[in-house]
């Protein structure tokens, strides 16, 4: 509980300081990070190669580490430093991420400048997409889904209808991003996308879109 109560007070502070990359007032919740990690659950022939994106203060990654098979590597990648510190801590001293600090790897740099030699078979990712330049998003897309092995899954959020109410209340310059980030978003999602799960009982309530992209 007082775990809990200090990441949403790090979250909050980080949402005022980097909002544009923090995307959210508070973390992920349990049903989020449930959708979130659906194919990461699903059983697999060998071990998985799982990326999370945007870690934050980890509310995904718990479930990930608990969801994940027992021979399974886990790389996160996050931007923000302060974000590292607090997972770094939680790898060393909090009981649900210790047993896979093993197998696990923190990365601080953006997404963008991983290596594109590795290839995963689960992508988390708990990018704010709906922050960024229409570029920008059809930039990471391209990044994450050339990240994937052959038959990976992608799995990432949006909040419902959010895109729709900026543009209500937004000027030309606005609207014309978010059309970008809507045409950025169907250019994957048409084509690949293989499911949708819309999580109701989130604040805000979230799709959770899943794509896999046959990388040979
Ligand atoms: C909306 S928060 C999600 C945090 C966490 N996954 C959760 O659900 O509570 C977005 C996270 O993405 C990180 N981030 C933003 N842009 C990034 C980038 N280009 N590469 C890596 N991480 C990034 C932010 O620092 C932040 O931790």
């Amino acid at each position: 509980m007082k775990r809990r109560l200090t990441d949403r007070a790090l979250f909050f502070r980080e949402f005022f300081r980097t909002f544009h990359t923090t995307g959210a007032l508070l973390p992920s919740g349990r049903r989020l990070a449930a959708a979130l990690c659906r194919y990461v659950r699903e059983p697999s022939t060998g071990a998985c190669a799982i990326l999370e994106v945007g870690p934050g203060t980890g509310a995904v990654t718990g479930r990930i580490i608990s969801d994940m098979g027992p021979h399974d590597r886990l790389d996160l990648v996050e931007l923000n430093e302060t974000f590292v510190h607090r997972l770094q801590e939680r790898f060393q001293e909090d009981p649900m991420f210790r047993p896979a600090a093993e197998r696990s790897r923190v990365l601080h740099c953006p997404v963008e400048e991983l290596p594109n030699d590795r290839r995963y078979h689960r992508i988390v990712s708990g990018l704010p997409l709906n922050n960024f330049a229409a570029s920008e998003v059809e930039r990471i897309l391209a990044v994450l889904t050339g990240l994937l092995a052959p038959d990976g899954v992608l799995s990432f959020f949006e909040y419902i209808a959010v895109r729709r109410a900026r543009a209500l209340v937004s000027g030309p310059t606005e609207r014309a991003r978010l059309r970008g980030i809507g045409r950025a978003m169907h250019a994957v999602l048409g084509p690949h996308e293989i499911r949708r799960d819309a999580v109701l009982r989130n604040v805000p309530p979230a799709w959770v879109h899943h794509v896999r992209v046959s990388n040979a």
